[in-house]
């Protein structure tokens, strides 16, 4: 299945040192159940960020015994360089080479560390990046489609959702028979053609509600999903989701886009509160944000509306158009009182 995977046995390795970035991306419909080697139970979909990125600068020292040291905004992180090594070991048949040295990373962010934006998305994806420009100077050039594919492919065993951050727009992942060429290996770009242009100017601001660690990790989230008694009928509903999805995104109905991205955030919600154990990962900032923006909708019609991931920070996604600068203007003087610092993260879709 993997094997158009398997790396070149003939490589020259040399000390090398490369540098990438990726950015961060947010599911619309939600990636949460896995099966082993990251394996989704259902098909997602995400917009990639912009200005959320991971800058990673990775050096590679040939012929030294195998090692990794990671430096997080210059600060040594021990663990996180436990759990590269894990990952290097984990994908050694993807890339013969990586076990033949030794590796300094040092890597950063452009968006708070505790802002509960996912970091491991684009952090894996600027590692896989790091990787596959590395491989390319041990093994040779391949076409930039076969790169970036394999990228994604690694970087989804670091972390599922960081193989959608290689590729700009919207982008899938999971088998899925509504796109063409979905996998549940890699993700793929979905086709620009299918998209209504309104689809492809967005806002992305991030209320920071509650920043500090998350109260549930996402291995531990995901893997609460296979004792679940409600799980199987979440996989089959993001399935499904795909159906209208694509209905919606080619005909530029933003009144379904909304009810449907809202529903596949709380299904998220709703399902980690059904789990054993239950958690609620809203805060009362969340709950307070949520019923502002239905009540704002109500009165004004205008398309601001939110999406979340496991944590307490909400997504607000408004299109960039006319109507734009009265929900900034909303967001600014009734939302911002409900995060803890005032913080907001302003991000735009990267097509
Ligand atoms: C809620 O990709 O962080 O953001 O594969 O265990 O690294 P691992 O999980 P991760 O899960 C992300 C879950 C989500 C939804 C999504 O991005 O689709």
């Amino acid at each position: 299945m993997t094997t158009q995977f398997i790396g070149k046995e003939n490589f020259t390795i040399h000390t090398q040192t490369v540098s990438e970035s990726c950015p961060s991306n947010i599911a619309l419909i939600k990636y949460w159940g896995k099966y082993d080697n990251q394996i989704p139970a259902n098909p997602s979909i995400s917009y990639t960020l912009n200005h959320c990125k991971t800058n990673t600068s990775m050096e590679f020292l040939a012929d030294e015994p195998f090692s990794v040291q990671t430096f997080l905004s210059g600060n040594e992180e021990v663990k996180f360089a436990e759990k590269i090594e894990k990952y290097f070991r984990n994908i050694e048949q993807y890339l013969p080479w990586i076990l033949k040295g030794k590796y300094i990373i040092r890597t950063e962010n452009t968006f708070p560390h505790s802002s509960g934006i996912a970091s491991s998305a684009s952090g894996f994806g600027a590692i896989a990046k790091c990787l596959m420009a590395l491989d390319e100077t041990f093994t040779g050039k391949i076409s930039e489609e076969e790169s970036l594919r394999k990228a994604s492919f690694l970087a989804r065993l670091g972390s599922g959702s960081a193989c959608r951050s290689l590729y700009n727009g919207l982008i899938v992942w999971g088998e899925t028979e509504e796109v063409q060429g979905s996998s549940d290996l890699f993700a793929v770009p979905y086709p620009d053609a299918e998209i209504h242009e309104v689809f492809k100017s967005f806002n992305d601001w991030v209320l920071l509600i509650h920043e500090g660690q998350k109260s549930v990790s996402s291995t531990v989230g995901h893997g609460l999903m296979k004792t679940n008694s409600y799980a199987e009928r979440r996989f089959q509903e993001a399935r499904e989701n795909f159906v209208p999805m694509k209905e919606i995104l080619k005909s530029g109905d933003m009144e379904r886009f909304i009810k449907l991205v809202e529903h596949e955030a709380l299904t998220l919600h709703a399902m980690m509160m059904m789990s054993d154990p239950a958690f609620i990962l809203m805060k009362t900032g969340t709950l307070e944000v949520i019923n502002k923006i239905w009540d704002f909708r109500r009165e004004t019609e205008l398309p601001l509306f939110f999406t979340l991931d496991a944590g307490a920070n909400v997504h607000l996604l408004f299109p960039s158009d006319a109507s734009e600068e009265q929900i900034k203007t909303f967001i600014e003087t009734e939302l911002l009182q409900h995060t803890q610092k005032n913080g907001v993260v302003k991000d735009v879709m990267r097509f």
